[in-house]
């Protein structure tokens, strides 16, 4: 489904992504691991083409130079300079790192405002599983996403990307501050998406303990690079893994 080759980002000053290359197949769920700074988000935003709009930005206000080199095809096309926009509408879909919520607008506002390109009949769809996919947000459809918790906020982020119909879902750190509980709410809530949807996953974390048992494939990440591949419950049992992300 997607293929990356050789693919490096080079921020003037730091190097964010240097010859990396992955694969993802239809319905996987793949996860990309890496401590702070290791590259992820720069990842995730080099498939949604986010990184585009970053370098165009920074060159209008002559700002640092971004360098992107290698090659990103999605279903054997190259879509390297297709804008974000493009790719959401042919299914690539970001769910960017602490996504923001609209504050004054309510949970079912906020789903809604995602589903605006979608005919009626799909935004019905998308709300009923979004609140079938996450109970805590069917408790609280009229209240104002300012007042959800953290967690149900990151939930609310995930349904709205839902809404606008991936194929392809990207998340980047999904489990970021969240408690244990919310935590495993939320894995279930991923793994309902692919058992329910047949949506493709990349998932970026850095601490991906409650992620590994779930990941048919996972890239490890260190300063940009590729260090290390296999199936998370492969990842569970690498000693190196335990002592860099679990700390035991
Ligand atoms: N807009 C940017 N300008 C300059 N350097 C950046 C920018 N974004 C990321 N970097 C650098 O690229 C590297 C990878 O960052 P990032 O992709 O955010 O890692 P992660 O998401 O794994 O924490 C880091 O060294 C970071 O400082
Ligand atoms: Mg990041």
């Amino acid at each position: 489904m997607l293929s990356v080759h050789n693919l490096l980002v080079f921020y003037e000053n730091a190097l964010g992504l240097n010859d990396f290359s992955m694969e993802v197949q239809p319905g996987m769920i793949v996860g990309v691991i890496g401590s702070n700074s290791a590259g992820k988000t720069t990842l995730l935003n080099t498939l949604s083409g986010l990184i585009l709009d970053i370098q165009l930005k920074e060159r209008r206000k002559g700002g640092e130079r971004i360098t992107v080199v290698g090659q990103v095809l999605f279903e054997g096309r190259d879509i390297s300079q297709d804008p974000p926009y493009i790719r959401a509408r042919n299914g690539i879909v970001l769910c960017r790192e602490r996504h923001p919520v609209f504050p004054d607008s309510t949970v079912v506002e906020n789903l809604r405002i995602s589903g605006y390109l979608r005919q009626r009949a799909d935004i019905r769809k998308g709300m009923d599983l979004a609140f079938d996919l996450f109970p805590n947000l069917a408790r609280w459809k009229r209240r104002k996403a300012g007042f959800l918790s953290g967690g149900e906020q990151q939930m609310l982020a995930i349904a709205m990307a839902m809404m606008v119909g991936p194929r392809l879902l990207l998340l980047d750190e999904p489990l970021l501050g969240l408690s244990p509980a919310m935590q495993s709410q939320l894995v279930q809530a991923i793994k309902d998406i692919r058992r329910q949807t047949g949506v493709t996953l990349v998932i970026a974390e850095q601490f991906a303990r409650p992620l590994l048992p779930m990941l048919d494939f996972t890239y490890v990440i260190e300063n940009g690079m590729l260090t290390l591949t296999g199936t998370g419950p492969e990842l569970i049992e690498n000693p190196e893994i335990k002592s860099a992300y679990f700390g035991v």
